[in-house]
């Protein structure tokens, strides 16, 4: 790996830094992959025309992991030892940062996944970070909103696991509800590919609670919405951020109609820094951004005013100036990285209106 960057370096045009991505451009959750690059895309945009940083451009290598977790393991192989990348962005869904994320460590590449928060994901060492918040405290966001907002007592857990995050979620929530009082009536499990909930939401029925909470992905979430509804179970669905996707309501109509999950900003904000994002990312792509495009563009941000501060562009230059990061003003809010290299932040949450977020209410750490 050391002696790669000399020999590619020759062929490599000398005004341009090189950073690494790599997501799911394919495969059930691909929409996390496609925003999140989008929101880079438009920084390093933005930076490049503005002159780059260390008066060199930018150049961003893409990688499609099609939502697997070895292929991200080798997507980063690729872009070190290929590639020759100075840092990488990646990696949105929690398993396949964790499976990601040690080789950048062992490679000293710094890696900022813009959307992973499942808090085992920079436990990969000191060159790993994430600019968005983590799951024990997005799991009480949720716990809190349902026993403060719905007065709910009684709930019932639907994960899937053979997802890391969503296993995380689960187990969080559960213990922040059960805290003061509320109680998990079930708490069952699908799969990730699963395509039929009846017997879980059948179960679910039988036990009469007044919510339940999926912290899955989009695409299964929405068929659970639907089965839900036909099963006759009316009670609040409650979820994380991995619903954030335009694809949730294509797949669940009516039926996600109206139930909640935490995010990590509102399109109805009006802090200048959110407007004007929305603005140049609907000039570019004519869509509005989801969350992934913002986290995705902050992360491109934080790192290249990481690249711009350092001495030089040896990974462990990187690494110090982005442990350093501290009250930035990113999309999705003030971003300080703290001694877990991970961001301190609020959520919202968010009521499925069609592809309408609404703005329900923001919960601080
Ligand atoms: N937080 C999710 C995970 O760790 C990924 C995600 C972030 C999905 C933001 C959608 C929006 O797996």
């Amino acid at each position: 790996i050391l002696v790669l960057p000399l020999i590619s370096g020759c062929t490599k045009k000398e005004n341009e830094i090189v950073i690494g991505e790599y997501d799911s451009l394919t495969g059930s959750d691909a929409t996390f992959g496609l925003s999140s690059n989008k929101g880079v895309r438009l920084a390093l945009d933005e930076i490049n025309a503005a002159g780059g940083v260390k008066g060199k451009k930018i150049s961003l290598v893409t990688l499609d992991d099609q939502g697997k977790n070895e292929e991200a393991a080798s997507a980063v192989t690729r872009l070190i030892t290929q590639n020759n990348v100075v840092a990488i962005i990646g990696g949105v869904a929690s398993g396949r940062s964790k499976a990601a994320a040690p080789i950048a460590q062992s490679n000293k590449v710094p890696f900022v996944s813009p959307a992973s928060t499942n808090p085992d994901v920079t436990k990969a060492g000191d060159y790993v970070f994430r600019v968005c918040f983590i799951d024990p405290f997005q799991g009480m966001v949720m716990a809190k909103f349902a026993k403060e907002n719905l007065k709910i007592k009684k709930a019932a857990i639907l994960r899937d696991v053979k997802n890391d995050y969503s296993v995380g979620l689960a187990d969080v929530f559960a213990a922040e509800f059960k805290k003061g009082g509320g109680e998990i009536v079930a708490d069952l499990s699908y799969q990730a590919g699963d395509i039929d909930f009846k017997a879980q939401l059948t179960q679910i029925r039988s036990k009469n609670p007044e919510a339940i909470y999926v912290p899955g992905y989009y695409t299964e979430v929405g068929l659970i919405a639907q089965q839900a509804r036909q099963l006759g179970v009316k009670v609040p669905l409650m979820g994380g951020d991995g619903w954030d996707s335009d694809k949730l309501y294509e797949i669940g109509k009516e039926a996600i109609n109206g139930n909640y999950y935490s995010n990590h900003y509102t399109t109805e904000s009006t802090d200048p820094a959110v407007t004007e994002f929305i603005k140049k990312f609907k000039a570019k792509y004519n869509e509005t951004p989801d969350a992934l495009a913002a986290l995705g563009y902050d992360a491109a941000k934080i790192l290249v005013a990481a690249i711009e501060r350092a001495p030089d562009l040896s990974g462990k230059a990187i690494r110090d100036e982005l442990s350093k990061t501290k009250d930035f003003p990113g999309v999705t809010g003030k971003i300080s990285l703290n001694e877990n290299r991970d961001a301190v932040k609020s959520a919202v949450v968010i009521q499925v209106d069609g592809n309408n977020r609404k703005f329900v209410t923001t919960i601080n750490p």
